[in-house]
């Protein structure tokens, strides 16, 4: 069998890192191209030097062009602005959608066959941004968000607990910021109810630190945001896409109607599978959660008039 082609766009933290995690789990070969010159060339290296240690087969090249990316089967797009302390991701708007447009008509130009996993902030917007430009079908443009915002929950809840992350499930619905809805109705610990080990009060604190948990890590860094887990999330997607796993995941995806929702690209539950996103799922959904929902999305939506379009 062929291997597998996995373009990384933007080589920084971010890109480099999902870069790292593709090739040690050998998901195929990894292009990483940035404007930065000899930067991506010099990673790639390295990190294809790593592999006779660590025992992957996985070429690494590195390049300025985009070139080397034709016929990728999965392309990332990390291009763009980390946000700083202080600022929201919505900061970053103007500068990242100049790049996510150039970087969009370069992929699809090179692999209009490809599946496009957005990470570049604000998410939603620049997925958004990347479907009208691709000209892809919905169902090959998506964002990568909410994988991270569970994860975070799911990490809290088991330092919490001081139980296993692996026994934690966990669900979230909505926009990549601070109005994001982690949903407690839908998490377990090995399937039993998370109200059933929490106190509500507990459980709301955390919801609340997962909310802020990218601004949390801003603080700490000082310089740029987070990038391993953001990664790891982004190499989740890649993964179910690329094994056809028809996994169950939290992914940003344009809404035409699902949720009472309509074109927006906006995080839901999806089934990700060889072809994209194969099916979206809807929730029942209580009230106050559909008022969190609606809270999120007029955000996100407030955020995707700024591209004027
Ligand atoms: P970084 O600054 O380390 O890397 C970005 C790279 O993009 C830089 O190396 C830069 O040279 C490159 N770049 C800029 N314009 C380019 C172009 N036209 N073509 C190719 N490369 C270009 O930033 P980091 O930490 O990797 O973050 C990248 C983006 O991902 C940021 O916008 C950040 O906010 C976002 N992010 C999103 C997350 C999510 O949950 N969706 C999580 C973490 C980061
Ligand atoms: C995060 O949540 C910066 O969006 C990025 O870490």
């Amino acid at each position: 069998m062929k291997r597998k082609k996995i373009s990384i766009i933007g080589a920084g933290f971010v890109g480099a890192t999902a870069a790292h995690w593709a090739a040690e789990k050998e998901l195929g070969d990894v292009i990483l191209v940035d404007i930065i010159e000899g930067m991506p060339q010099g990673k790639s290296l390295d990190l294809f030097q790593a592999g006779p240690i660590e025992g992957f087969d996985a070429r690494v090249i590195g390049s300025n062009s985009f070139q080397e990316t034709e016929n990728s089967d999965v392309v990332i797009i990390t291009s763009g602005v980390p946000r700083k302390p202080g600022m929201s991701r919505e900061d970053l708007l103007e500068i990242n959608k100049k790049i996510i447009e150039s970087v969009v008509s370069e992929v699809v130009k090179k692999s209009p066959q490809a599946i496009l996993i957005l990470v570049t902030n604000p998410l939603d917007t620049m997925t958004y941004l990347a479907f009208k430009k691709s000209g892809l079908p919905k169902q090959r443009v998506m964002g990568m968000a909410g994988i991270l915002d569970t994860a975070r929950f799911k990490a809290f809840i088991a330092m919490e607990l001081g139980v296993s992350v692996e026994d934690i499930q966990a669900l979230l619905l909505g926009g990549h910021g601070d109005e994001m809805v982690p949903l407690p109705r839908y998490t377990t610990v090995s399937g039993i109810p998370l109200s059933h080990l929490l106190p509500q009060e507990k459980i709301d604190r955390l919801v609340d630190r997962t909310r802020k948990g990218g601004g949390e890590i801003v603080n700490l860094l000082k310089t740029g945001s987070a990038f391993y887990a953001p990664s790891a999330a982004a190499i989740q997607m890649t993964e179910a896409i690329l094994k056809d796993k028809k996994r169950i995941l939290p992914c940003c995806v344009y809404l035409d109607g699902e949720y009472g929702l309509k074109d927006i690209c906006f995080g839901v539950p999806v089934k990700l599978g060889g072809d994209g996103i194969e099916s979206i799922i809807e929730l029942p959904l209580t009230e106050e959660e559909k008022n969190l929902v609606a809270k999120s999305a007029e955000s996100v939506k407030k955020s995707i008039l700024e591209l004027k379009l």
